[in-house]
């Protein structure tokens, strides 16, 4: 059985403003067996662990790293924490954000989302995929990571709801600026690159050559992954959901996904007629076979929190 609880020992300590710190600790098992999308689950002095997105690794080091937010009292515990110090860590959880077979890839990140992006860029430069990152905050006094991305990626927008940094908007506007630049300069190899959207297959995105990834707020994950299908990309949404226990017992996590049905058969509606003397006679519906889509529950802590968008139930 994979062990997943590690003691880390805290190495490295990074005060980005006065609410986002970036942690780094020794793990050569995390490192070594990370995907960019999975999560780890740190225990503090509150009785539930808190989930982060894995934000970068470092193999030859064995270390990884978490950009965290202060947002209540478990988030806050993590910026008392001193170098030296070793905490409980379940990692890597979930199910991270699949790369075969793509050749360029956009990325759009707010909040918090963007240190999971991080990591996602390396990988996707390591592998050689041509990557674009549109990212969105409120004011300049918000952005995160701004000179690690741009140093990262093939081509960078920074928009800020107050146009103090960037182009003055949402995510969204530089997602579409970014793409409107690609789309310009690639001419008719843009269709060669795109794939049959409505042909995906779950968790499975084998002919893509051209994909979208968001990891930030919900509204700006729907209003992206609408305008991917638009235009005809494949789109993949790292979910945040309220976590226990992390590991898929406790279903806290539930996520409503779309399901095509596997042929539902239909037991054959069977009428008993009375006839002449009492004989009898079964009459024998067609046995129907329905495709429709069904909704259910996937969990985000062990299918997620990456899903493709096609299933999220919005
Ligand atoms: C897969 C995943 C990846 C995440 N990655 C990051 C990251 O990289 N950086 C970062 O700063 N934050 C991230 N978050 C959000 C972070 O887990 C929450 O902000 C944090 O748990 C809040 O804890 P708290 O005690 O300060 O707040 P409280 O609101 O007091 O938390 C109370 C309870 O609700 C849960 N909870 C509250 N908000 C969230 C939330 N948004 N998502 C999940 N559970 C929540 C907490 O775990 C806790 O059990 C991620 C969440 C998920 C699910
Ligand atoms: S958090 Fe318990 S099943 Fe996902």
């Amino acid at each position: 059985m994979r062990k997943i609880e590690h003691d880390c020992t805290l190495i490295k300590k990074t005060l980005l403003n006065q609410d986002n710190i970036f942690l780094t600790f020794q793990s050569q098992i995390i490192s070594d067996t990370a995907q960019p999308g999975q999560f780890v689950a740190i225990k503090g002095p509150a009785f539930l662990r808190r989930p982060f997105g894995i934000a970068q690794v470092d193999r030859s080091a064995g270390t990884f790293s978490l950009g965290i937010r202060k947002k209540a009292a478990g988030t806050a515990a993590f910026f008392d924490v001193e170098i030296g110090e070793t905490i409980s860590v379940l990692g890597p959880l979930g199910h991270g954000f699949e790369l075969d077979g793509l050749e360029t890839l956009f990325i759009i990140g707010g909040g918090t989302g963007i240190y999971p992006l991080l990591f996602l860029l390396e990988t996707a430069k390591r592998k050689g995929i041509k990557t674009y990152i549109a990212t969105g905050f409120r004011s300049n006094d918000d952005v995160l990571l701004a000179e690690e991305m741009n140093g990262l990626a093939d081509g960078f927008c920074l928009a800020t709801e107050d146009g103090s940094s960037g182009i003055k908007g949402f995510a969204q506007n530089a997602l579409e600026k970014l793409w409107s630049d690609f789309s310009n300069n690639c001419g008719s190899n843009l269709e060669d690159l795109k794939s049959d959207v409505d042909n995906f297959v779950e968790h499975s995105f084998e002919n893509s050559k051209i994909a979208l990834f968001c990891c930030g707020p919900h509204p700006m994950m729907q209003k992206a992954a609408t305008w991917a299908r638009q235009i005809g990309i494949q789109c993949q949404v790292s979910l945040e959901e309220r976590m226990a226990c992390g590991i898929g017992i406790c279903r806290t996590c539930a996520v409503a996904v779309k399901r095509e049905s596997d042929a539902v058969k239909r037991e054959p509606d069977t009428e008993v007629i009375k006839a002449d003397a009492g004989a009898i006679k079964n009459k024998i519906d067609t046995v129907e076979v329905r495709h429709e889509p069904e909704f259910d529950y996937d969990r985000c802590c062990v299918e997620g929190p990456v899903f493709p968008a096609e299933v999220v139930q919005w």
